[in-house]
């Protein structure tokens, strides 16, 4: 796999549980309008699970779950490597290394183990500290040009790229330096009961999200549910109306009008008509998903021979990473 010079794109998601509407249009569709033009390699995180206490039975059927899930969106492992990031133990070996090239000051800058430290006060574990150091080591093993990420990964991908320049300085050209590649619509979903804070599958609320496997009248009745504001006017516009402004950034993403299309369409119409079809049209871009996730997950054996085959192809790109890596050091 992989003979030809394209540019390379290397991104994972954590398997703890169903992907919401935000991770598919921030992410997943884009992982996915990829791989033609590019060298895409694509990881369950696994190991960065461990940072929070999970039953294993739990983290072995999620980590299925979201390869299924992967593939139900149109990664294709035909085109790109796939793998849990376990498989490869070259991951676990890079992070210890550049552990040591990372400095304790710009961990602690780290805006989200600063949120995640405050929300599980009684598990503040060094790896939930260091996980920006396992997650450069994914992006650094594959020599990889792109990083498609939501906004809120901006900061771990910029520690990425400072640990490698650091590396470069001292060793020569180690690692190529990684770019975020951040989509302009969809980059940030917010919640649909909270429209300024981001759409998350662990908010405990459930009409505050979409999850990808949710039923079309579920996803219909969140949508009706959505905050919004009492102008009834289908305007964008992020200060005054964070909720309408999230709807329309929604249903851009999923029919691939532009915003000022939408806002055409629904002037003099009053806010219901445009929740219901900001509903309708997530429905139908999900539909497609949801019935080959089912398949996939009645597929166990099929899943079971990409990850076979997506670990010996990244593990083969990952050693001659390691390995320049070890002989840069002096340990091999
Ligand atoms: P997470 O759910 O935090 O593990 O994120 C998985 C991927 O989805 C990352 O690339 C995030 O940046 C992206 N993502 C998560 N939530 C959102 C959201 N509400 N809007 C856009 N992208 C998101
Ligand atoms: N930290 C990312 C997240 O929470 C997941 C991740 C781990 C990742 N390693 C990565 C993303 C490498 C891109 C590239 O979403």
């Amino acid at each position: 796999m992989f003979m030809t010079k394209k540019k390379r794109i290397f991104s994972g998601m954590q398997p703890t549980g169903i992907l919401t509407l935000g991770n598919y249009l921030g992410a997943m569709r884009n992982w996915v309008a990829l791989q033609d033009e590019y060298e895409c390699i694509y990881s369950v995180v696994d190991l960065h699970s461990l940072t929070i206490r999970n039953e294993a039975k739990e983290l072995r059927e999620q980590r299925m779950s979201l390869l299924a899930q992967y593939l139900a969106c149109g990664v294709d492992p035909e085109k790109s490597i796939v793998f849990m990031q376990s498989h490869v133990s070259a991951h676990a070996e890079l992070n210890w290394v550049l552990g040591c090239y990372t400095y304790v000051g710009e961990l602690n800058r780290m805006t989200q183990f600063k949120e995640k430290s405050a929300k599980h006060e009684e598990n503040v574990n060094a790896g939930l500290f260091t996980y920006p150091v396992l997650m450069a080591a994914d992006v650094l093993l594959y020599q990889t040009d792109l990083v498609p990420v939501g906004n809120d990964q901006k900061q771990h991908l910029e520690i990425a790229r400072d640990i490698a320049e650091r590396f470069n300085g001292v060793y020569g050209n180690v690692f190529q330096i990684p770019e975020p590649y951040i989509p302009k619509v969809g980059a940030r979903i917010m919640s649909l009961q909270e429209p300024t804070s981001k759409m998350s599958k662990s908010d405990e609320n459930k009409n505050s999200y979409i999850s990808l496997l949710d039923p079309p009248q579920t996803i219909v009745k969140k949508f009706k549910r959505a905050v919004t504001d009492s102008e009834a006017v289908v305007r964008y516009d992020l200060e005054e109306k964070p909720g309408i402004s999230n709807l329309i950034s929604i249903y851009a993403s999923v029919s691939g009008k532009t915003l000022e299309e939408i806002v055409e369409e629904f002037e003099g119409k009053g806010y219901g008509d445009f929740k219901v079809s900001v509903g309708e049209a997530v429905a139908e871009t999900l539909r497609p998903v949801q019935e080959r996730y089912q398949e996939l997950m009645n597929s166990k054996d099929y899943l079971n021979d990409v990850l076979k085959k997506g670990a010996e192809d990244a593990a083969r790109l990952a050693s001659r990473t390691l390995d320049k890596v070890y002989k840069k050091v002096g340990l091999l």
